[in-house]
């Protein structure tokens, strides 16, 4: 852990921001949503300081899922798009050296997955997972496909708006954070239950990637840009504070 991040406890989860575990048109959490009150637990040692990731633990492509399933000189098929962004804390802080781990369907809709049932064809070079490590600044940077919409037995015609799976660990397991990113301009996410499940149209937007053309490779990549903000602490940081203290 960097020195400037040691420190105070985290802060309670805002509960109204997170959507609540039953969302009656999310048909799924009908029946794995609890029926009793959430308790809440004070944190331990261990979930307010590990875990603690090194660069050695992550390969040279795996930030590039254009590549890093493709056999040898082959990518995978689809629009390429670069998906960059800054993690911070509540507070604005950046956070250097998180593990953000991706996952995501191929550009016809389709998962690398034992339990897929979609139609659509599996691309031979492409297995959908990636991940990276935040820089110094709390920057982040994938290559990928853009991934496809696909239907789920939700309702009788329930299609997912295209989107990507994030998990990211923070400095903390206090801080960890599984989400999905959607694309700007997508007419299925105000149809969507999953996201429409989040109460508020503000905590909505901050799932939602912009388009970012200063950041656009030309005659390459679109790009789209989408920040994470992760649970802060409850104190003041000081860049000269030593760790520890
Ligand atoms: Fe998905």
């Amino acid at each position: 852990m960097s020195g400037e991040s040691a420190g105070g406890r985290f802060l309670p989860r805002e509960r109204d921001w997170h959507p609540p575990a039953l969302a009656p048109d999310y048909r799924s959490s009908r029946l794995r949503s609890p029926r009793a009150p959430l308790l809440s637990l004070p944190s331990t040692l261990s979930e307010e300081t590990g875990p603690v990731f090194g660069h050695v633990s992550i390969g040279e492509l795996d930030h590039d899922l254009v590549h890093n399933y493709a056999a040898a000189g082959a990518s995978a098929l689809g629009p390429r798009i670069l998906v960059h962004g800054y993690v911070r804390d509540q507070s604005g802080r950046p956070l250097p050296h998180t593990l953000v781990e991706i996952w995501q369907a191929n550009a016809g809709g389709r998962y690398r997955h034992p339990n897929e049932t979609y139609i659509a064809p599996l691309d031979p070079n492409f297995g959908g997972c990636g991940r990276c490590l935040t820089d110094a600044d709390g920057h982040y940077r994938f290559q990928t496909i853009q991934p496809a919409p696909y239907p789920w037995p939700n309702g009788p015609n329930s299609w997912r708006p295209a989107h990507i799976h994030f998990s990211l660990f923070g400095e903390a397991f206090a801080q960890r954070l599984v989400t999905q990113m959607y694309f700007e301009g997508d007419p299925l996410i105000e149809l969507c239950p999953i996201v429409q499940a989040i109460p508020r149209a503000d905590a909505i937007d901050t799932l939602v990637a912009r388009l970012d053309m200063d950041a656009a490779l030309p005659m390459d990549m679109l790009a789209w840009r989408f920040d994470l903000v992760l649970r802060g602490r409850d104190q003041t940081y000081f860049d000269n504070r030593t760790e520890g203290l």
